[in-house]
């Protein structure tokens, strides 16, 4: 009989070598590890220490030689092109080691980085797996994110090389990538030595001299380079992800780890066996593309998907189901909001009938927490099992989730299951005792985590420990709060830091408040996450403005709005702006941010003790109240606590005013 989810969890915390040695096996080696788990130098954790290999290898020529040369390895589905192309094992490898023969004639080395710049087309694959053949480190940059964005991740990277297409494609249209680039470049302290441009027939841009290789040109003549041994703790690649501050974190993830817990996952989690059609409709400037798109399914000899396209709009609302139908995909991951989304346009589920999805077993949802709402109406309309599963760009994997391939457990929508082997989860209070069942603490891992999650933050160990290991001794800190039912199921429930979701998007407010601020008429300011239907969280901004200034409001709004979307990106969803006469802080000067929340989304709040003048958030609410939050009914609204002013509804205050652009 096989295992039961508990035993395997067991056997995962209480000898995680001998676990871990075993799906170890899965992977070809060049030279085996000589210790497993290294904590020689804890918190810094080694997985595989003296084991070599290669990634790329692994991803792709091992299956060249193991049998599957003429099976499809990345189907490109791209509705916004009404183009769909194929590349077999052999293909994916040929064009890979071409243009890792490329870089290398850039200069190219182990150990060098190389920033990828591209949207979701099949060369901004075949560039990951190139700089892990050659043993150099992508970074891969989401396109949604601004020039300024690129520019900070260049200048703590410092790539050798920059890796672009001159555009993407949007909806509304046509993206200029090479602009922000060439706008970044000039932003950027540090310079790569040179850029290689892919050149999209919707735009083909001017080359700087001297600096930009048309991809073409840079491959013409190469020699295919051969796959790179390194050494299983070397990194892999860099991902930047927000935190509280406005400088992004570079998550580090290594070579021998990653490669042992994403093939392991594969079957184990998602029940994908070597050979299925996988599709993780999500970015490769993602953690879940770089995992879920690339690596994950390559390992695993799978076929996998990259889709250039919305769940809606691409041109409807069924174009999720007919690449499922066209592909014949096994197995489905992507973000509740992407639901949403469809479900908004195509409420009956009516969109899913043209298609034939009898072959989809699973639809895997993750990058927020899942409403039941959305849990339910997906089981509905797609007649399979709907897995809430919870990770973040620093794991890599899912930590909890209900594992297809072990046991599968009875789903309880909100909750994303239990931990999944390797990850020994607990809920402390503030004390760093465990809380009881059933109430809310902070959600840690116990150290050391499983391969494949983060080893550090690039050239940033301190920042590492400061952020996620010091705060708990012997625990990552997850930032994540939540609890753990009877069954040992976990909730999340929210986050405990800075750090908002928008449409699946983990995006720093504290970055976005770095921006307001930096517009001359703003004196200080406040970002929080507010409720939203679609993407589950939408930044709002409260604006004090230096004494003096009499700006109309959309003007304001609108200068704000766009220096959002210079300096972070469209991404950020940035439009809700609120002028305010004051912010509520404790006596010492901390914004009490939590509770503007609370009053935005309508959730009840107590008076903080420590406020220093309670009629301020009288006057947050009215500013809230004018962008229209709480978004709840009148009778709901009523329930809301009344709030005594202390300065009285008449203060010597001007009403604040709210601008909704
Ligand atoms: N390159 C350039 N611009 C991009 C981009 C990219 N890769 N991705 C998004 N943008 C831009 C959009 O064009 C849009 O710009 P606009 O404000 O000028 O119109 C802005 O960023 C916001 O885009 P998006 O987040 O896609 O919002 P939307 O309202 O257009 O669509 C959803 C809403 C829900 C359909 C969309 O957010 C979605 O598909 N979300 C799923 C996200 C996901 O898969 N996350 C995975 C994490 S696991
Ligand atoms: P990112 O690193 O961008 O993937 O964001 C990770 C964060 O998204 C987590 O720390 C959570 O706050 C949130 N998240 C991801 N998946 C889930 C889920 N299934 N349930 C609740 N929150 C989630």
């Amino acid at each position: 009989m096989s295992d039961t989810i508990e035993q395997t969890l067991q056997a995962s915390i209480s000898d995680p070598s001998t676990f871990w040695a075993k799906a170890a096996e899965a992977i070809d080696w060049e030279r085996r590890w000589d210790t497993v788990l290294d904590n020689s130098n804890a918190p810094f954790y080694r997985w595989f220490t003296g084991g070599r290999l290669n990634t790329c290898y692994n991803a792709l020529d091992r299956h060249v030689e193991g049998g599957r040369a003429d099976q499809v390895a990345l189907i490109h589905d791209s509705p916004v092109t009404g183009t769909v192309s194929r590349f077999t094992y052999r293909e994916l490898r040929d064009a890979t080691a071409e243009f890792a023969g490329a870089l290398r004639r850039q200069g190219v080395d182990h150990g060098d980085r190389v920033i990828i710049y591209m949207p979701m087309i099949p060369q901004a694959v075949i560039a990951m797996l190139a700089c892990s053949r050659l043993g150099a480190v992508h970074s891969v940059v989401f396109g949604g994110f601004a020039a300024n964005e690129l520019a900070a991740r260049i200048d703590d990277a410092l790539p050798k090389v920059v890796i672009a297409a001159t555009c993407g494609i949007e909806p509304k249209g046509v993206v200029c990538y090479k602009s922000l680039l060439d706008n970044a470049l000039d932003l950027s302290i540090h310079k790569p030595d040179c850029c290689i441009v892919f050149s999209r027939p919707q735009i083909k841009t001017k080359l700087v001299a001297g600096r930009d290789i048309e991809w073409d040109e840079a491959l013409a003549g190469v020699e295919p380079a051969e796959c790179v041994s390194v050494s299983a703790t070397d990194p892999l690649y860099i991902l930047y992800t927000s935190g509280t501050t406005g400088q992004p974190k570079g998550v580090v993830r290594d070579n021998g780890g990653h490669a042992v817990a994403l093939r392991w996952s594969m079957e184990n989690i998602y029940g994908v066996k070597p050979g299925e059609v996988y599709w993780a409709a999500s970015d490769i400037g993602w953690g879940v593309g770089h995992s879920y798109i690339v690596y994950a399914p390559l390992l695993s000899g799978n076929t996998t998907v990259l889709f250039e396209g919305k769940p809606v709009g691409t041109p409807d609302a069924g174009t999720f189901w007919r690449v499922v139908a066209d592909h014949k995909v096994q197995v489905l991951f992507t973000a509740p909001t992407a639901i949403r989304a469809i479900k908004k346009e195509d409420p009956q589920g009516t969109c899913v009938e043209p298609y034939d999805l009898s072959g989809l077993r699973a639809l895997f949802l993750a990058g927020e927490r899942c409403d039941p709402d959305t849990l339910a109406w997906s089981e509905r309309t797609l007649g399979v099992p709907v897995i809430d599963h919870w990770w973040q760009t620093e794991t890599g994997w899912p930590m909890a989730s209900n594992c297809l391939g072990i046991e599968q457990l009875p789903i309880k929508p909100g909750s994303p299951t239990r931990a999944v082997p390797g990850y020994d989860i607990r809920v402390l209070a503030d004390d760093g005792k465990n809380v009881p069942t059933g109430q809310i603490g902070a959600i840690v891992v116990k150290l050391p985590m499983p391969p494949g999650t983060l080893t550090t933050f690039w050239q940033a160990d301190q920042r590492y420990v400061d952020a996620c290991l010091s705060q708990f001794d012997g625990f990552y800190l997850t930032g994540d709060a939540g609890f753990k039912d009877a069954d040992d199921y976990l909730w999340i429930m929210s986050r405990i830091d800075d750090v908002i979701n928008v449409a699946g998007h983990r995006l720093s407010t504290g970055a976005m408040e770095e921006v307001l601020t930096a517009h001359p008429d703003v004196a200080e300011c406040a970002v929080i996450g507010v409720k939203d239907n679609l993407k589950g969280e939408l930044p709002l901004g409260l604006v004090v403005l230096n004494s003096g200034v009499n700006r109309k409001d959309d003007e304001l709004a609108g200068e704000l709005t766009r220096l959002m979307r210079e300096k972070i990106g469209p991404v950020a969803g940035f439009k809700l702006v609120a002028a305010v006469e004051r912010l509520p802080k404790t006596r010492s000067g901390k914004i009490f941010r939590g509770i503007m929340k609370k009053i935005a989304d309508g959730v009840q709040w107590k008076m903080p003790a420590t406020i220093d003048d309670p009629a301020i958030l009288d006057e947050i609410s009215s500013a809230l109240g004018s962008l229209g939050y709480p978004k709840i009914s009148l009778v709901d609204r009523l329930k809301l606590p009344v709030k005594n002013s202390a300065r009285g509804a008449g203060g010597s205050f001007n009403r604040p005013h709210a601008v909704n652009r």
